[in-house]
C-alpha cells in the first residue's frame, strides 16, 4: 500500500505562513515516501528542504521520485537517524516535521517483519542494514527483561504467561518469524477485543525497543528546536500514547526554547479516519520557537 500522509490539511494550514518567506528552510526528519514534503513543496515552491530517513528503501525512493529537486539542490537527503542530524546539517530551519513511527510500505512488506499479519523474519529494524532485531531481543532477553519491556513499552498489564512461553519455546527452537511469535501469543493470551490482535501491544513494544524510538524523540526535540529560527514551527505527529506524553512535556521548564501553539492535541477528522484507517491513532502537536 502506498503511504497516505496523515493530518496533511492540518499540517498545511499551520505551515501556510511560510508561503510569504523568500526561501524558507524545511526540515523533515521522517521523509518516508515524501507525502508531506510533496504537498508542502506544491504550497511553498520556493522552499528548500533538508530531509532524513533511516530506512534505505525510503532513500532509494526519494532518489527515484525527486531527482530533479535533488539535482537543483532544493532537496538535500540524508540516510541516517534524525538523532544524528547535527552531524550533517548545522544551518537554520524555519519549519520542521517529525511524522514518527513506521510507514505503510514498512508495515506491508512481509520481509521487514513489522506485521503479525504477514509471515516474515522477526526483524522490525527501520534501518535494516545494522543493529539489533526483534528476534535478537525475543531470543536473548532474560525473563525479567522481557516482562519489563512488554509492560513499559507495550503497556501490557499481564505479559507473564507469554514471557514464560517464550522462555520455554525458544530453548527448543529460537523464534525466527513473525507468525511464530504472534501465533504463540494468540494461543496463550487469546482474543479479548474484537478487531484487536492479541499480539498488537507485544509487537509495538518490540518495535519501539528495536528502533530506540522513545529515547530518540526525547533527545532530539530540544536539539531541533534550538536550530529553528525565532517564530518558526515544529510539528510532531505521534501514534503512541507514551510518545505523545514525551512530546507534550518536552519543553516544560525550558519554555525559552518553544511553546505549544495549542494546549490541546490535534486529532484527524472523522472523514480522514474513514478514508485512511491508519490515521486513527495519530496526534499532532505544534510548537512555536521563541
Ligand atoms: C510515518 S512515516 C513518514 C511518512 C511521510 N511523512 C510521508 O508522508 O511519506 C515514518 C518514516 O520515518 C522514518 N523514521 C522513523 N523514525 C526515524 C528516525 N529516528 N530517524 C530517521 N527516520 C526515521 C521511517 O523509516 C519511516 O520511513
Amino acid at each position: 500500500m502506498i503511504h497516505i500522509p496523515v493530518l496533511l490539511n492540518e499540517i498545511k494550514a499551520h505551515f501556510e505562513l511560510f508561503r510569504s518567506y523568500p526561501n524558507p528552510i524545511y526540515f523533515d526528519g521522517t521523509f518516508g515516501r515524501g507525502g508531506h514534503y510533496r504537498e508542502l513543496k506544491k504550497m511553498i515552491p520556493q522552499m528548500k528542504a533538508v530531509v532524513f530517513d533511516q530506512d534505505p528503501e525510503a532513500i532509494k525512493y526519494a532518489h527515484q521520485e525527486f531527482s530533479n529537486e535533488i539535482t537543483s539542490e532544493e532537496l538535500v537527503i540524508f540516510h541516517d537517524n534524525f538523532a544524528n542530524f547535527e552531524k550533517h546539517y548545522q544551518g537554520p530551519i524555519d519549519f520542521a516535521l517529525l511524522d514518527l513511527g513506521v510507514s505503510s510500505p514498512q508495515l506491508d512488506e512481509a520481509y521487514r517483519g513489522f506485521s503479525f499479519y504477514h509471515q516474515g523474519p522477526l526483524d522490525m529494524r527501520m534501518n535494516n542494514s545494522s543493529g539489533t532485531t526483534a528476534a535478537d531481543i525475543v531470543n536473548n532477553y532474560s525473563e525479567k527483561e522481557l516482562a519489563d519491556l512488554f509492560i513499559s513499552l507495550g503497556e501490557v498489564r499481564n505479559p507473564f504467561r507469554v514471557v514464560r512461553a517464550i522462555i520455554h519455546d525458544r530453548d527448543k527452537t529460537p523464534f525466527v518469524n513473525t507468525k511464530d511469535l504472534s501465533g504463540m501469543i494468540e494461543r496463550v493470551d487469546g482474543w479479548r477485543r474484537k478487531g484487536f490482535h492479541p499480539a498488537t501491544q507485544y509487537f509495538m513494544a518490540l518495535r519501539l525497543a528495536v528502533n530506540n524510538e522513545l529515547q530518540v524523540v526525547e533527545q532530539v526535540l530540544p536539539q531541533l528546536m534550538k536550530r529553528i529560527n525565532s517564530g518558526g514551527r515544529l510539528d510532531v505527529i505521534t501514534f503512541h500514547s507514551l510518545e505523545d506524553r514525551i512530546v507534550k512535556n518536552i519543553f516544560r521548564g525550558s519554555e525559552e526554547l518553544g511553546e505549544p501553539l495549542f494546549r490541546k492535541v490535534i486529532h484527524p477528522t472523522r472523514e480522514e479516519e474513514v478514508e485512511n484507517p491508519r490515521s486513527r491513532s495519530s496526534k499532532l502537536r505544534i510548537f512555536v520557537r521563541k
